[in-house]
């Protein structure tokens, strides 16, 4: 990569500052050169950089940063209407029944065109009973490939982000909006979201989460049904058929921006505190 003229670095530099301090930190919607990023970002002074609260301390994979992890950014849904979602059903009294049910009515889905690419449809994974829920936007390659969510690079992050709250992965759920792999890794278009989010939505009827993490803006956009910038949405809990709801950065955009996952950490800190749970002590 040639080197950028360092007035320019510095007016880049300054322009990231300014969307940062409005809160606009995924707005990338074409994946960046890394180097491109990298080089931007060692203009800027070291005092600008993202506040971290030094009275919490992060887990390891705060610190983790692969330089060659870059994928298509699916941070900004398009600008299409959203369904809203159904009433919420009355609680199942057999959890693992009632998703045996949603899985059996979904069947060999043809529902929408993301059929036409799948190998496998995604269903979910985790704890019928499970009090935290995360749900992502939808199927990579290694997950269409088996059939389980969040099981590529994205998902060992989101492994780490599981045990750092002192829990272990079989303990949550793991869905996404969409069930099948969308071509390329895009984003979901929203009559695809409209089509599958009623089967999630039942899926989480009946789990009854205590807690719900969205993972990034497709997954706040089409469980909220409102479309609103992550920065507006992060931070705070959410009430959301009966679960409180909270939103942060999807793995996939930590891993592309590893600076962000200080505040993905402040916001799984805000769902441990409404589940009671303490961040396990950490090996030396
Ligand atoms: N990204 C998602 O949003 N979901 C997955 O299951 C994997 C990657």
């Amino acid at each position: 990569m040639t080197a950028l003229d360092p007035t320019l670095q510095q007016a880049l530099a300054a322009r990231l500052r300014f969307y940062r301090d409005l809160g606009l930190t995924d707005f990338y919607r074409r994946p960046i050169d890394p180097a491109l990023l990298e080089s931007i970002r060692s203009a800027e002074p070291e005092t600008s950089r993202a506040p971290s609260n030094p009275a919490v301390s992060s887990p390891d994979w705060v610190g983790d940063h692969d330089p060659q992890f870059n994928t298509q950014e699916t941070e900004i849904p398009p600008r299409k209407p959203i369904a809203a979602p159904p009433a919420v059903a009355p609680a199942a009294t057999d959890p693992a029944a009632a998703l045996r049910l949603i899985r059996e009515e979904i069947g060999d889905c043809t529902r929408c065109t993301l059929h036409k690419g799948r190998n496998k449809l995604v269903f979910g994974d985790g704890s019928p009973t499970a009090r935290l829920m995360f749900v992502g936007e939808g199927p990579g390659a290694d997950e269409d490939a088996q059939g389980l969510p969040f099981v590529g690079k994205a998902g060992q992050l989101l492994n780490n982000m599981i045990s750092a709250m002192g829990l272990k992965r079989e303990e949550v759920y793991i869905a996404n909006i969409v069930k099948c792999r969308p071509p390329q890794n895009r984003t979901p278009e929203p009559d695809e979201a409209n089509t599958c989010s009623p089967f999630l939505f039942q899926q989480i009827d009946a789990i009854r989460p205590e807690v719900i993490v969205a993972l990034g803006a497709t997954a706040a956009t089409y469980l909220l049904g409102q479309r609103q910038p992550l920065a507006g949405l992060r931070g705070r809990v959410h009430t959301w058929r009966g679960s409180k709801l909270i939103v942060t950065y999807h793995p996939a955009f930590l891993l592309r921006d590893p600076r962000q996952k200080k505040e993905a950490w402040a916001d799984l800190q805000i769902a441990m505190r409404e589940l009671g749970l303490k961040a396990p002590a950490r090996s030396s």
